[in-house]
């Protein structure tokens, strides 16, 4: 038998040549070149001739007037996770595809599990197809979250056209279907092993097709690569509607749902969790707890307000310095870019004439975030000399603010907001960017504006 011809097409931008090439002519990438081997024509369940949504049926191709397309709220399911709906715009649309990516074991079966438990209770069917795990291990964790009533389908499968033959069945046919994942499924007529670039993009067409033909809202769980960014042709993510990653540091239990793409709302809400031994738990003032457990009159702790989204979350900087025993002083960094701590520092030595070439130093974010504004800036500086100085600050004054090269303290974005999350909190006192100052209404607590770090000096 004849052997196909493959073909080779860009990772990055889809772009398809009979031959490889080291540099993609179409968007100029380097070595994104794969092989993806011909569809064979007139399968049962070929899919090529275009990704886009197809036309539902029954659906007139007439163009039709903008002011005339109504949107009703019917069009979305209220999932009942309070922090998912937030972050998918105010609720899960009906015919949407959402990939969900994050790390292994961060939680993301567990996630979408829990979406299905609260959807069924509103009488939503739901499907979820499962390409990693048998039907014992997931109704093990099922058993951790709790009871879950008969709306809820599970499958193992890996094969899609199976998956899509029960779809069919109106018994089965579900209203929200979950895919764990994208890498373990595979089409027949795509001569490929499942998770390699054309397996999973033939696989997200037909999955999309299944979400805007069907009007089934589809979740697909993507592994991620090292570098942090679902695995699979860079396609995948132009293809859905709304990508969503669930990040956290494995050893915290602090996660976070972040969108990073989302058709039906805001990419700048984040949903924050915490994995508890029976599932995820919403954590609805995140302030309060990150917070939770800080020490009160310790040198090197100071609070700070970092924003995610537009949602401010004070959080604790915490800062050791100490005499050296090494010929080069050691730096140190967890939650905090390593670079930026080494420019603060000098920072410091050349403006305040404070010299820390004999002190280690180690910066440290409390609670396992990883935080990378330069409105944490002051706060790093502060921690830093408070713990040099061995003195403690008022444990309710949060402290914000950029600062430059030269020592000055620059505005920040969203100040208001930060200051109101404050006195929230219940904080007393503030110290804050001069420039931020007059964009302050309404508020109660006392805040300091100041230009340049030598200002720092006299509160600590
Ligand atoms: P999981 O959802 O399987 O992660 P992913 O699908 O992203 O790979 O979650 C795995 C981790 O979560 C696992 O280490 C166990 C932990 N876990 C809990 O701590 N509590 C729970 O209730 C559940 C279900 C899991
Ligand atoms: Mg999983």
């Amino acid at each position: 038998m004849a052997k196909d011809r493959e073909v080779f097409f860009c990772k990055e931008c889809g772009h398809e040549s009979a031959k490889w090439m080291g540099q993609c002519p179409a968007c100029g990438e380097w070595n994104t070149f794969s092989e993806a081997p011909k569809v064979i024509k007139g399968g049962k369940h070929s899919s090529r001739g275009g990704v886009g949504p197809k036309t539902p049926v029954g659906v007139s191709k007439k163009p039709s007037k903008i002011t005339e397309i109504s949107i009703d709220s019917e069009d979305r399911y209220i999932t009942g996770i309070g922090e998912l709906d937030r972050v998918l715009g105010g609720g899960l649309v009906k015919g949407s595809l959402t990939l969900v990516g994050g790390d292994p074991g961060i939680g993301k079966s567990t996630l979408l599990l829990q979406m299905c438990r609260e959807l069924a209770e509103s009488k939503v069917k739901v499907l979820y197809v499962s390409g990693e795990e048998s039907l014992k291990q997931i109704k093990m964790r099922a058993d951790r979250i709790g009871e879950f009533n008969s709306n809820v389908l599970l499958l193992c499968e890996t094969c899609l056209d199976s998956v899509e033959e029960i779809i069919d069945i109106p018994a089965t046919s579900p209203d929200v279907l979950v895919i764990d994942s994208i890498q373990t499924i595979y089409k027949e007529d795509i001569d490929a092993a499942p998770g390699s670039v054309s397996q999973v993009r033939e696989c997200t067409a037909s999955v999309l097709r299944i979400a805007k033909q069907l009007g089934i809202s589809v979740f697909i769980i993507g592994h991620v690569t090292k570098e942090g960014v679902v695995a699979g042709p860079r396609m995948l993510e132009h293809m859905v509607d709304t990508v969503l990653y669930f990040e956290g540091d494995s050893t915290s239990a602090y996660r976070m749902l972040r969108a990073v793409k989302n058709r039906f709302g805001s990419t700048n809400e984040i949903g924050v969790f915490e994995m508890k031994g029976d599932g995820l738990k919403e954590v609805l003032n995140p302030s309060e707890y990150m917070l939770q457990g800080r020490p009160e009159n310790e040198a090197g702790s100071i609070v700070a307000c970092t924003m995610e989204g537009t949602r401010p979350i004070m959080i604790e900087v915490q800062a050791l310095v100490s005499q050296t025993n090494f010929n080069y002083p050691r730096r140190t960094s967890v939650g905090v870019d390593y670079n930026r701590i080494t420019l603060l520092m000098a920072v410091i030595e050349k403006r305040m004439g404070i010299h820390l070439s004999d002190y280690d130093a180690y910066v440290n974010v409390a609670g396992g975030m990883k935080i990378n504004e330069p409105s944490l800036d002051l706060a790093i500086i502060a921690a830093i000399l408070s713990s040099y100085r061995n003195r403690a600050v008022d444990p309710h004054m949060l402290i914000f603010g950029e600062v430059g090269l030269v020592g000055e303290v620059r505005g920040v974005g969203m100040a208001a907001k930060r200051v109101a999350e404050a006195e929230k909190m219940g904080y007393t006192s503030c110290i804050i960017p001069k420039a931020n100052l007059t964009q302050l209404e309404n508020i109660s607590i006392k805040c300091i504006g100041i230009q340049n770090i030598r200002e720092l000096g006299e509160y600590i």
